[in-house]
């Protein structure tokens, strides 16, 4: 964690000239203390952009000569985080202590690593049914990432399935599917999943899924939080209105979790990378502020996730020419997403009507390629 670093400047300032350079030093990112003699700053990172347009006042002037003297590297949201280099916390025999926890292999399970081909009939196909039964039909090894969002347990009017069971029947379906998930998955492939919690029911669905994964051997790769800025319950809802008995946490994102197969890294032909650096620098900042889908009324689906999520996950997680597939594939905005990058694309979903549209979807690229 990056610490607190604090400057002091002499205090030779005007009241004026103070009172102006409080609001800009808070608002880039700075604690201010002021006494009589000096002036103490507080941050660890900083608006630079913002600070260096108003020098006009000479404290943040003096502010950005002396920021500047600090070792700075910047962090892909485009604030300049600053580091101590000299109070850096140094960890010594790094290596003997990884091998005594040894690292993700903790929980490994180690899986068959020949990797197979899947029939081309499954290719690039939109396929209506239950997964659990069509995964079932995938050999070992087959696919290189899954991205998929599961139905929620929300009590969704989904058009062909129940959204509403109890917990434990819930995620006793969920796992068997994701059991199959596991097995179709390559050995080095990816299993993508964007989760909502419950929050209401006090059921925190991204550790349990997680935990699922991890208790089946999967490497945990590491979890992007989807910042929706909306909040999913209601400005008056409080819990108990300020007191401490019981108030009521609200959340404005969701979680994506990442699990691989085996191993974390994914081969593959460099000629198939598609990322730029600007793209990589900026996700692999893992938390991504994308609003909500605003097409859901159009393709009369409840809980779409928006394209910009997958094209993110796709470009960051597989290579040109991947398979990938969806489990729950709702109306396609994974397959929809894969084919427009030049990936293969398989997506499953209960619904006929939704696979309708999914198959339209990509159609609709089809036409303007
Ligand atoms: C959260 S939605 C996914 C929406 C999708 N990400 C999109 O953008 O359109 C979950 C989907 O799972 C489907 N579903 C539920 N149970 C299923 C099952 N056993 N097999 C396949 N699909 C299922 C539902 O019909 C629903 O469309």
């Amino acid at each position: 964690m990056n610490e607190y670093i604090t400057l002091k400047l002499t205090n030779t300032y005007t009241n004026d000239e103070l009172y102006s350079a409080i609001n800009i030093l808070e608002s880039s990112g700075i604690e201010v203390n002021i006494d009589t003699s000096a002036i103490e700053l507080n941050f660890d990172s900083v608006n630079m952009k913002m600070l260096e347009k108003k020098q006009t006042n000479p404290i943040i002037e003096k502010t950005v000569q002396e920021l500047y003297k600090i070792k700075t590297f910047v962090s892909a949201n485009g604030r300049v985080v600053f580091k101590n280099y000299n109070k850096d916390v140094k960890v010594k025999n790094k290596k003997e202590n990884n091998k005594k926890r040894l690292g993700f292999e903790s929980f490994k399970k180690d899986y068959p690593t020949i990797n197979n081909i899947l029939n081309e009939e499954y290719v690039n196909k939109i396929i209506s049914g239950d997964s659990l039964e069509l995964l079932k039909k995938f050999p070992d090894n087959c696919i290189d990432v899954i991205i998929t969002s599961p139905p929620y347990n929300f009590g969704i009017d989904y058009h062909n399935s129940i959204d509403t069971s109890l917990w434990t029947s819930y995620f006793d379906k969920l796992f068997l599917i994701f059991n199959e998930c596991i097995r179709i998955i390559k050995s080095g492939g990816r299993i993508i999943v964007n989760i909502q919690p419950m929050f209401s029911d006090y059921i925190p669905s991204h550790h349990i899924i997680s935990n699922y994964f991890i208790q089946s051997g999967m490497l945990w790769k590491g979890e992007i939080i989807w910042e929706k800025n909306n909040y999913n319950c209601k400005y008056c809802t409080w819990g108990s209105w300020k007191s401490p008995s019981s108030p009521y946490l609200k959340y404005s994102w969701e979680f994506i979790e990442v699990f691989c197969k085996n191993i974390l890294k994914k081969e593959g032909n460099k000629a198939n990378i598609d990322i730029d650096g600007e793209e990589f620098k900026k996700w692999v900042y893992a938390k991504w502020a994308i609003a909500p889908e605003r097409k859901m009324k159009k393709y009369n689906h409840d809980a779409m996730f928006p394209e910009e999520l997958v094209r993110r996950l796709v470009k960051l997680f597989s290579y040109k020419n991947d398979i990938i597939l969806d489990p729950f594939n709702g109306v396609g905005t994974t397959t929809k997403i894969a084919y427009e990058l030049g990936r293969k694309y398989i997506g499953i979903d209960i619904s006929d009507e939704y696979c309708k549209t999914a198959i339209r979807r990509i159609e609709e690229i089809g036409n303007q390629l």
